[in-house]
């Protein structure tokens, strides 16, 4: 399926990208850039103006290339495009877009694209009052700029993320949200506890070099290790994730190392991954950031801060960046049973999941040369 983009240009920039025709944006868009694949339809609306211009195809892929000799280098995110037919021109574009009730940060649909160039070809075009589907709802996820995350699904686009029948599997739009935030393509992720994948998958559709392991691995491009002791050099990866056991609640496997073998109740439980922390810390570049999912449990009776205590034992080596609140969606207790059974019981089904951001803080600054002279002053 082909899809519709619609790239923003100022007074100043619209020249240079239709001289050249390639259109280019920033770290903000940088999402809906990596989107594009070659063939797909792009517009050009010149937001001083208010003129749209269009239609045009993708040469190539969405690009990142940070030293690109062109709009000052303040643009890395771009493709190449070549006009369908003759540029045309829509004035007053705002209007049409209200109308058509899409914005220009939308990903448009095939039927999108469609009605946008009759538009612009002046073509006549009868649209019924209740207009929808011209816009891509959930191909990319937004991202969000507080701190409550929520995604009805847990994969998105044309292609699964990880494999939504593994237990425990990833949201995948977490993961997306953490790498266009904390990472430029070609960066290098780490997942030491990958599941199925998904960080895998999410990482390659959009740039990033990606390493993952796990206990049990459920695939090839997953390398088996323990999250205690992994094969990785100190300071060498960019971002890491990982989705962690919260407990014994989910039988992953039957390994002897598989850390979601030990009860959330038991001190060792953090122990074990106070472990994976330090091999986090050792790994983690200066200045990166570690993102750990991780939700509470409410077993046998007795509510436990899984949480809160995983925070504790993170910020003994990391900066803490900040916390998300994940709503949890589509679990196995979200059904009428157990709606009814934590009224009954007076207890609380789990309706999110704590996502802690931290990062490894820059070296401290060497002070052992430093020549102190201690004075003493009359008070
Ligand atoms: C919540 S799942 C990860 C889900 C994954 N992100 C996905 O989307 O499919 C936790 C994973 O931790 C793994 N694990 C448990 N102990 C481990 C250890 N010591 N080293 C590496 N992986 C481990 C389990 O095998 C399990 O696959």
């Amino acid at each position: 399926m082909r899809r519709g983009f619609i790239f923003a240009c100022t007074k100043k920039s619209e020249k240079e990208m239709l001289d050249n025709l390639i259109f280019a944006t920033n770290k903000v868009y940088g999402y809906k850039v990596l989107a594009i694949r070659k063939d797909d339809f792009v517009f050009l609306y010149n937001i001083d103006t208010d003129i749209l211009y269009g239609t045009f195809i993708s040469t190539t892929d969405g690009q990142y290339d940070n030293s690109i000799p062109l709009f000052n280098g303040r643009y890395p995110y771009f493709v190449k495009v070549q006009p369908k037919t003759e540029i045309k021109k829509l004035n007053n574009a705002s209007i049409v877009f209200r109308k058509l009730k899409i914005s220009w940060r939308d990903i448009l649909s095939e039927r999108g694209v469609e009605v946008l160039s009759k538009i612009l070809e002046n073509k006549n075009l009868t649209l019924s009052k209740n207009i929808s589907g011209l816009v891509e709802k959930n191909f990319r996820p937004p991202i969000f700029s507080t701190t409550l995350w929520d995604f009805p699904t847990q994969s998105y686009g044309d292609k699964p993320k990880g494999n939504n029948k593994y237990p425990g599997v990833t949201p995948a739009f977490i993961i997306y949200n953490l790498i266009h935030r904390y990472t430029e393509p070609n960066d290098l992720v780490c997942d030491p506890m990958a599941g199925s994948g998904t960080t895998i998958d999410v990482c390659k559709e959009e740039r990033r070099r990606v390493i993952a392991f796990d206990i049990v691995p459920t695939r090839p491009d997953i390398i088996q290790a323990d999250a205690r002791k992994l094969p990785l050099k100190d300071n060498s990866v960019d971002m890491i994730f990982i989705d962690s056991p919260y407990g014994d609640n989910i039988k992953y496997n039957e390994h002897p190392l598989n850390i979601g073998n030990i009860p959330a109740s038991d001190e060792k439980f953090y122990d074990e991954l106070e472990k994976v922390m330090q091999e986090c810390y050792r790994i983690l570049k200066y200045g990166k950031v570690l993102a750990w999912l991780i939700g509470d449990q409410w077993a046998k009776k007795t509510f436990i801060p899984v949480g809160f205590k995983v925070y504790e034992r993170l910020t003994k080596y990391f900066q803490p960046v900040d916390i998300i609140c994940v709503v949890r969606r589509n679990q196995s207790s979200n059904t009428p049973f157990w709606h009814s059974k934590a009224i009954q019981h007076n207890f609380y089904l789990r309706g999110f999941k704590y996502l802690i951001i931290v990062k490894k803080e820059h070296k401290k600054q060497n002070f052992g040369n430093l020549k102190i002279e201690w004075r003493s002053y009359e008070r």
